[in-house]
């Protein structure tokens, strides 16, 4: 099927705004939401007059979350696809964890998608109709991670996106990207020197993998190009830990 809208977390930078711009060139109504103020007033300008829709909100508030997906929903009168792409990594280990931000990381990573995809594919059932969901995971969450909350984490993102696959089949596509170290990130800025050292010499190809990269293969599982796959995990690494 051809996706005509989409609904992206973390929309406002990195990825989530690479893959919004994407969208609104292959003609879809972009919709999406961020918590960093100043950076949805930034994506919104930059794309005025386009069909992208903006929210500022916390992902790990779920009424506001889900006031957020339900006026896009009303706004554009159906959604085909979520792209779970928010992501918290504070590259830390266990030990440098209070209680409190364990529970956030959980919550603004795993939670978040978990419960958005149910609401997404409640709608998407009742309006009928495909659709497709693509969950953004890690490298970290395959291999494993120096910080073991963000590494715990994104392996159940995996989890996630083989579960769901199943629970929402026939209707909805559910697929995840799993991407390693994307130099033009907060995230990149925010992983320990010695761990960014490694994944670099860990990779195959010559380069850097960049938001774009990883940008066109999530548009790749949006598109019928993709449409015989669910439950997948495609990676988007440069070729680092071949697993
Ligand atoms: N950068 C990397 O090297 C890397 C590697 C593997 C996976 N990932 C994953 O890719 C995804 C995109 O990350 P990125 O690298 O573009 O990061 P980023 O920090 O550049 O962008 C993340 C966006 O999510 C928003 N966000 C964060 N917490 C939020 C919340 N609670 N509610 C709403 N919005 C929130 C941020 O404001 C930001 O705009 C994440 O899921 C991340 O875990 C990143």
């Amino acid at each position: 099927m051809t996706i005509r809208s989409v609904f992206i977390t973390g929309i406002a930078s990195g990825v989530g705004a690479k893959i919004a711009a994407r969208g609104l060139a292959a003609g879809m109504n972009v919709y999406g939401c961020d918590i960093d103020a100043e950076a949805v007033e930034t994506v919104s300008l930059r794309h005025e007059g386009q069909s992208l829709t903006v929210f500022r909100c916390d992902i790990a508030d779920t009424p506001s979350l889900f006031a957020c997906f339900d006026e896009a929903l009303s706004l554009s009168g159906g959604i085909d696809a979520l792209v779970n792409n928010a992501g918290l990594y504070l590259g830390q280990p266990i030990a440098a964890y209070d209680d409190a931000t364990i529970e956030r990381v959980i919550a603004v990573n795993l939670t978040a998608p978990m419960k958005l995809s149910r609401r997404f594919a409640e709608a998407k059932q009742r309006a009928g109709g495909a659709g497709a969901i693509v969950n953004i995971a890690s490298v970290a969450g395959e291999v494993g991670s120096s910080d073991a909350v963000y590494g715990s984490v994104k392996a159940a993102v995996i989890g996630l996106t083989k579960s769901n696959a199943m629970n929402f089949a026939p209707a909805i596509r559910v697929n995840a990207v799993s991407p390693g170290l994307i130099v033009d990130t907060a995230i990149a800025r925010a992983i320990p020197d010695y761990r960014y050292a490694e994944y670099k010499r860990q990779e195959m190809l010559d380069g850097d993998l960049t938001t774009d990269s990883v940008a066109d293969v999530v548009a790749f599982l949006l598109s019928p190009a993709s449409r015989s796959m669910t439950g997948a995990i495609l990676r988007s690494d440069n070729g680092c830990y071949p697993r």
